[in-house]
């Protein structure tokens, strides 16, 4: 089964191309024949976050140029002269109404390349910023009418909690292989970005269940927001913590929200409230002020994440840990996770950095491990607010 990822669902436009002997099983190596994210964050920097229409705009630019390199890096870059099916190409002009540019390239390269042997496309269709999903949704509804192949719909967030089971790394004739972990369930699944804070019991890959979840903003909402606040750049989560690696702890007392609540819920905006009245109060907002302020953020963050994290662990009897998601990059998170799970013994695992942030391998892995129905293009669209454990 050979797939083609497509990820569009905030300030990455990613692509990547995979194969699996799925005559092995779902646990099966698979092999990496090409993987591209193309980041915007250079360009939301200067705004101080993620405007969905620029984002849009971006994905749209991107999307084409990204797809010839990906070809050519997988070895499936075939010139052709093969003009557009004018019937094809009335549906396209339809499809793209909203998209002219990304229309005007496809008309313009798709003629001159060969159909790809590629079974499937595997489809982030939420959650996430609709106008950017949508660029996605319409480039691979672009791509199947052209090509003639299936969709599988698949979720952001499936994919950044299966991006952990990635096990080991080789190279075999020149191609890179990813060994995956056969877990043992029940796993728990933390899950950590910009958009969400949700701890999922995962049966098997495919069914979840739903613990806990942030009552308002997500933790690497909450990053962002203080880096803010502390003067530093988009994305606030790495800036954070590089300047809490310098800082001393309990200089400050920020508050540990819903640490002992007796549920698997989380809040963070009251705890970055408590960093701004601080920060209003102080008559300079010196260097070292900064690094402390970081140092206790992030330890009262980890703290949280940590003890609910390991509670759940106990009452549901997971046998692993997975975690996923932006802030899943985070060493202090993933060190302190990892001692306290080695004390009860339960395995963590943990992505690799590469495989933490948006990218498009991440959405493959979710279409190879769970197989899943192909959708008719008129029923996919994109879904902002879609939860990993509803269907
Ligand atoms: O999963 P992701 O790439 O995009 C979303 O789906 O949201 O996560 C991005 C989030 C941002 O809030 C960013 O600040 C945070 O992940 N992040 C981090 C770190 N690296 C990225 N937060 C804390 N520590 C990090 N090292
Ligand atoms: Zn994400």
């Amino acid at each position: 089964m050979r797939i083609l990822s497509i990820e569009s669902s905030c300030d990455e436009s990613a692509l990547a191309i995979t194969e699996q002997d799925t005559s092995l099983g779902h646990f099966a190596p698979i092999t990496v024949l090409a993987n591209n994210v193309l980041s915007q964050i250079d360009i939301h920097r200067e705004y101080g976050g993620v405007f969905p229409a620029v984002a849009k705009r971006e994905h749209a630019k991107a999307f084409t140029p990204l797809l010839i390199k990906t070809l050519a890096d997988a070895g499936m870059h075939l010139s052709a002269q093969t003009p557009i099916d004018p019937a094809v190409d009335g549906e396209l002009a339809i499809l793209l109404e909203r998209e002219p540019e990304l229309l005007e390239h496809m008309r313009a390269i798709m003629p001159t390349i060969e159909r790809p042997q590629i079974d499937a496309i595997a489809l982030t269709v939420g959650p996430g910023l609709e106008p950017a999903l949508w660029v996605g949704i319409n480039f691979a509804k672009a791509l199947a009418l052209l090509w003639n192949i299936p969709i599988l719909p698949v979720n952001h967030m499936e994919g950044h909690l299966l991006a952990a089971i990635v096990s080991g790394h080789s190279e075999a004739h020149g191609k890179h292989v990813l060994t995956l972990d056969p877990v043992t369930y029940p796993a728990l699944g933390l899950l950590v970005s910009g958009g969400h804070t949700e701890l999922i019991l995962v049966e098997t890959p495919g069914s979840y269940k739903l613990l806990g979840e942030t009552r308002d903003d997500a933790v690497g909402e909450a990053f962002d927001k203080v880096a803010r606040l502390l003067g530093l750049p988009y994305p606030g989560g790495p800036e954070i913590s590089k300047l809490a690696e310098l800082g001393k702890p309990g200089e400050y007392h920020f508050p540990r929200p819903m640490l002992s609540s007796k549920d698997y819920d989380f809040s963070f905006a009251g705890l970055k409230t408590a960093v701004r009245y601080l920060i209003d109060d102080l008559p300079e907002l010196t260097d070292e002020i900064k690094k402390d302020v970081a140092r206790d953020f992030e330890d009262s963050c980890v703290e949280v994440l940590t003890k609910k994290t390991l509670n759940a662990v106990k009452e549901f009897g997971a046998q692993t840990v997975v975690i996923g998601g932006g802030v899943s990059a985070n060493r202090k998170l993933r060190n302190t996770l990892a001692s306290g799970l080695e004390s009860i013994g339960v395995p963590l695992l943990l992505p690799d950095r590469g495989l933490s942030t948006d990218n498009a391998l991440m959405i493959a892995l979710a279409a190879h491990l769970h197989p899943r129905e192909h959708m008719p293009l008129e029923r996919i669209r994109a879904r902002g607010h879609w939860r990993i454990h509803e269907s």
